[in-house]
């Protein structure tokens, strides 16, 4: 059923080589092109790079682009495995072809680029649309949800050039009605933030990150929510728009504390106990409904203490990778409540719908999420919605990578009518 895999180096958001996998059946070629993490966690598959003085400064994919279509290529061809049914037998064959713990020899750019590409063949072979073919695979329940979008707006950390250390300042429409209202919401809130940004700090300054936010000249995580509640407030939104933080702390993490004057030029040290006490203001002073990496990956303490008093989700990303392993770690430590689910940190759809299942299991959340280096494959729309996650983020109302998802989701609640529901306020549990 399979005939062929090709692959091909393409740029990704940043401007970086990154992996596109052509796969083709009889019904046709399936495509996808793997997204790329800046702030990743330490404990991520392995994304295979050239390295050295190769091209792109030593960012180039020649590698993984032959390990598709030397090794993987053959081998799902002469298997005989068949897409529209035996996806967790394909991701299996693609997991011990590695037969590493972390998919460093054949790279997870190159396996996870031939696993979606598997999953669009299947959906197509099904007569299914994608997010149906992910439900199926999953198990979630029906009607499907539509996700909570969460839109980055303000961006720092590794993502920007100003001085902000903490990575991401989100805004979620959870007072909409539909998906597509709350992209309305969204967008209406981006324009004045902007129109805020050149009031404040001259025309210059609304230049934007790698998530299409504004990275205007300010350090402070309440200057950046202050920011928000204005522009919503202009917007005329208060109280339908929540707030959520992504400060992606194991970056400015350094010896046992956080420098949350990294980008500053001078150091602003906090102990975790004065950084749990910057979030307990945050909180009481701000809609916040979600607040993801407040610790690093290394500070496990951290997270248990704070998860015992924290009101909201808490969301591991780097602590978790999306790995069964650390899920199952976190659980035993309780040390968050949701899962942060990025398909390229373990590599395969299966692995990445178990870690999830597993994460449901513990009646935590799940958030889907893109990479600050995407693409315009819109994979991760149809995933939010088969997996009924009940919201995801995609980066800013801006940038063709980022509203590529946002489009895609609404075509999906064109496509569903009436068969789908808006999360809304129940984005935590939206599975159940
Ligand atoms: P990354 O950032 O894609 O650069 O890792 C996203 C995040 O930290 O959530
Ligand atoms: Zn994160």
């Amino acid at each position: 059923m399979i005939r062929s895999v090709q692959a091909a180096p393409r740029l990704d958001s940043r401007g970086y080589p990154t992996v596109q996998v052509d796969l083709t059946t009889d019904r046709g070629v399936f495509r996808a092109i793997v997204p790329s993490g800046a702030s990743t966690g330490a404990n991520e598959a392995i994304e295979l790079r050239d390295g050295g003085v190769s091209a792109y400064g030593g960012k180039d994919v020649q590698k993984a682009i032959s390990n598709v279509r030397l090794v993987i290529g053959p081998a799902l061809v002469d298997s005989g495995l068949k897409v529209d049914t035996e996806q967790k037998m394909i991701d299996s064959l693609l997991k011990n072809l590695d037969g590493t713990k972390n998919k460093a020899k054949l790279g997870a750019n190159a396996i996870l680029g031939v696993s979606m590409a598997c999953a669009r063949a299947g959906a197509a072979h099904s007569g299914i649309p994608l997010y149906e073919f992910l439900q199926r695979e999953s198990g979630a329940k029906r009607p499907f949800v539509m996700p909570v979008p969460f839109f980055n707006v303000l961006n720092g950390g590794v993502h920007s050039g100003n001085k902000m250390a903490f990575q991401e300042t989100m805004i979620a429409p959870v007072g909409a009605s539909s998906f597509t209202e709350a992209v309305k919401m969204g967008s209406e809130v981006y324009q004045q933030l902007k129109k805020i940004i050149i009031e404040k700090f001259g025309p210059s300054a609304i230049g934007i990150g790698d998530e299409g936010g504004f990275a205007p000249p300010i350090s402070q995580p309440h200057e950046a929510l202050d920011l928000l509640v204005e522009a919503v407030s202009l917007a005329r939104y208060s109280g339908r728009i929540k707030f959520a933080i992504d400060p992606a702390s194991s970056e400015f993490f350094r010896d046992g504390n956080y420098d949350i004057g990294l980008k500053d030029d001078k150091p602003n040290l906090h102990s975790s106990e004065q950084l749990t006490e910057l979030y307990r203001s945050l909180l009481q002073n701000y809609p916040i409904v979600l607040l993801e990496d407040p610790f690093a990956e290394a500070d496990w303490d951290s997270w248990t203490k704070f998860n015992k008093e924290c009101p909201v989700e808490l969301v591991g990303d780097d602590l978790l990778v999306t790995n069964m392993k650390y899920v199952q770690k976190a659980n035993d430590k309780k040390a968050c409540n949701s899962m942060l689910l990025k398909i390229n940190q373990i590599g395969t759809i299966s692995e990445a719908i178990e870690a999830a299942n597993l994460a449901y299991s513990f009646d935590w959340s799940v958030f889907v999420s893109h990479r600050s280096g995407e693409t315009t494959d819109d994979f991760i729309a149809d995933l939010a919605v088969g997996l009924r996650t009940g919201h995801l983020k995609s980066g800013a109302p801006c940038r063709g990578e980022r509203v590529a998802k946002y489009n895609r989701l609404m075509d999906i609640e064109d496509l569903l009518g009436e068969k789908c529901l808006y999360a809304g306020s129940q984005f935590r549990v939206a599975y159940k």
